[in-house]
């Protein structure tokens, strides 16, 4: 079988769909628990000013624009899974400033410059084609404006990034890729950004709620502890990469 970044983007997206329509609710429960923390980082990371238009890319149930909502005038989330839009319309009742619209985060339905901050997080490993995920983001950041771009890196070590990705992959059939720090900062570079600030955490991930938050049971979820790094639980690296699209000279 064709290794899932290998596929067609729409091949790839019914896949995602589907596993992210049942467990749309408990996406947001999470995205909830984690929501003062990633608060608290995104102001220390981004520094927003309160007149930036922001834009969440692959925002599931609105982890990343809910963060960002209480600092920026207003904030778009773009998702295409029904299921998480729905959830995180709902989520967003009680704020003022977020809009979801369901579009395709690598073909943004917006003009060039639109936006004064873009981000996405933990969507690079969810796409068959990260490199038009970022020139997307990128497009539509205006000169100036600042690209946040946060996900699980990859270990340097080929051998090591393979094993992870196929574990991962076992867990979640729509996980296409963890890129490394190399791969990610030569992304950056080709799209002519500059990098501000990388902050690189461990995350300790207990397996059995890990593989629950994917749905992951029966034979699947035999087949992933197989290919598990760790006994129990293991410890993922997370970047944290903020950018600056340059201005003009
Ligand atoms: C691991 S989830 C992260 C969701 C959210 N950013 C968060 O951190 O909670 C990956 C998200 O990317 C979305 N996604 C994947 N491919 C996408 C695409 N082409 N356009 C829009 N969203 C996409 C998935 O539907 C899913 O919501």
């Amino acid at each position: 079988m064709r290794p899932e970044y290998a596929r067609g983007v729409s091949e790839h997206a019914d896949t995602g769909r589907a596993r992210f329509a049942e467990t749309a609710e408990a996406v947001g429960r999470r995205s909830d628990e984690r929501a003062a923390e990633f608060a608290r980082r995104i102001r220390r990371l981004v520094s927003p000013t309160g007149e930036e238009r922001a834009l969440d890319s692959g925002s599931g149930t609105g982890a990343l624009a809910f963060a960002l909502a209480a600092f920026v005038r207003e904030v778009v989330a773009v998702e295409i899974v029904p299921e998480l839009l729905a959830e995180g319309r709902r989520r967003a009742a009680a704020y003022a400033n977020v809009t979801f619209v369901d579009a395709d985060a690598t073909r943004l339905p917006f003009a060039d410059a639109e936006f004064d901050v873009a981000g996405t997080l933990s969507v690079v490993h969810h796409v068959p084609r990260p490199e038009l995920l970022l020139a997307e983001l990128v497009r539509v950041t205006r000169p100036g404006g600042t690209v946040l771009v946060a996900d699980q890196v990859a270990p340097a070590d080929p051998l090591a990034a393979l094993e992870l990705n196929r574990f991962e992959r076992a867990r979640d059939p729509s996980h296409t890729r963890v890129l490394s720090d190399a791969d990610l900062r030569g992304l950056f570079d080709v799209n002519g950004l500059v990098l501000v600030r990388a902050e690189l955490e461990e995350e300790r991930r207990e397996l059995a709620p890990y593989l629950d938050c994917a749905g992951c049971g029966g034979e699947a979820r035999e087949r992933t502890l197989a290919l598990a790094p760790g006994a129990e639980s293991y410890v993922a690296t997370i970047g944290w990469y903020v950018l600056r699209r340059p201005a003009p000279a």
